[in-house]
């Protein structure tokens, strides 16, 4: 697949054919999504296959109501983790060695969370691009932060686990191939030299409009697109549920 196809006309996919993911394809993804950059070659990610087709069916709901999820023949979850570190250092003894040694013994803390979010999403963004050389389509699931208490329930999350991302994944139909490319921000408002720019009136006033915004449109009592973005987005009731998720999954973190 030559570049244009794989990075510039690249699109999220929702709608897959009927047929599974052949586990050559399937294993041939892993492989590349393992040899992944990771922070310290430590691998503070783990990822759930999820092929319950009952559980797929739960996630659909909890995600945010997005029936498609159900319908994807391969659904990956990834996790931050550093569980599997952590039980590492109490297989080895490492606490009570720092106690002996009066050495600190240091628990994960947000930083580490935030370092192992980042080696998941590298994890999750090599298999989907993987996926899509090999002709399959993807989409991300952010919902997945939310109901951080019923995931934990439904994946067994043991303690220093997050779910920071899903990915659904399938072979697109033809209306997802043909479909059009969504919008972006030009380069000039998004990569900037040596030092932050914010953005001056007049670009914050062209910003999300023009050709491929329609969905940001205002409706009802909004009186322009910024007050549309922030409803849909902003204050919507799923994204108050990810802040209210996230909240109480740190908690659980520390
Ligand atoms: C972190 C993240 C979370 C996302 N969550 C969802 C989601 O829950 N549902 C969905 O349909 N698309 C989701 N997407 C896909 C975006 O909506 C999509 O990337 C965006 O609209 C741009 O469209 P494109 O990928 O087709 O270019 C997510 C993307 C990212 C990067």
């Amino acid at each position: 697949m030559d570049f244009d196809a794989l990075f510039l006309k690249r699109k999220s996919v929702r709608a897959y054919e009927a047929r599974p993911v052949e586990d050559e394809v399937k294993h041939k993804i892993k492989a590349a999504m393992l040899r992944a950059p990771t922070a310290g070659a430590l691998m503070l990610y783990s990822v759930l296959e999820i092929e319950d087709q009952a559980l797929k069916e739960k996630l659909a709901e909890t995600c945010d109501h997005q029936p498609f999820i159900a319908k994807a023949p391969w659904v990956l979850i990834f996790l931050a983790d550093y569980r599997r570190i952590v039980d590492y250092f109490e297989h080895f003894g490492v606490w009570p060695w720092c106690e002996r040694t009066r050495r600190q013994k240091v628990s994960p803390q947000e930083s580490d969370l935030l370092l192992a979010c980042c080696d998941a999403l590298i994890a999750a963004q090599t298999a989907s691009l993987a996926a899509e050389s090999l002709g399959l389509g993807s989409c991300y699931i952010g919902d997945i932060m939310e109901h951080w208490e019923e995931h934990r329930a439904l994946l067994a999350l043991p303690q220093y686990t997050f779910p920071i991302t899903m990915l659904c994944l399938g072979y697109p139909t033809p209306q997802q191939r043909e479909r059009a490319l969504t919008p972006r921000l030009p380069e000039s408002m998004v990569v900037m030299k040596d030092r932050y720019r914010r953005l001056q009136p007049e670009e914050l006033a062209s910003m999300f409009q023009g050709e491929g915004y329609g969905k940001f449109a205002p409706k009802r009592d909004e009186e322009n697109p910024a007050q549309a973005l922030y409803d849909r987005k902003f204050s919507a009731a799923f994204s108050q549920e990810m802040r209210r998720s996230v909240a109480s999954m740190l908690k659980d973190w520390q």
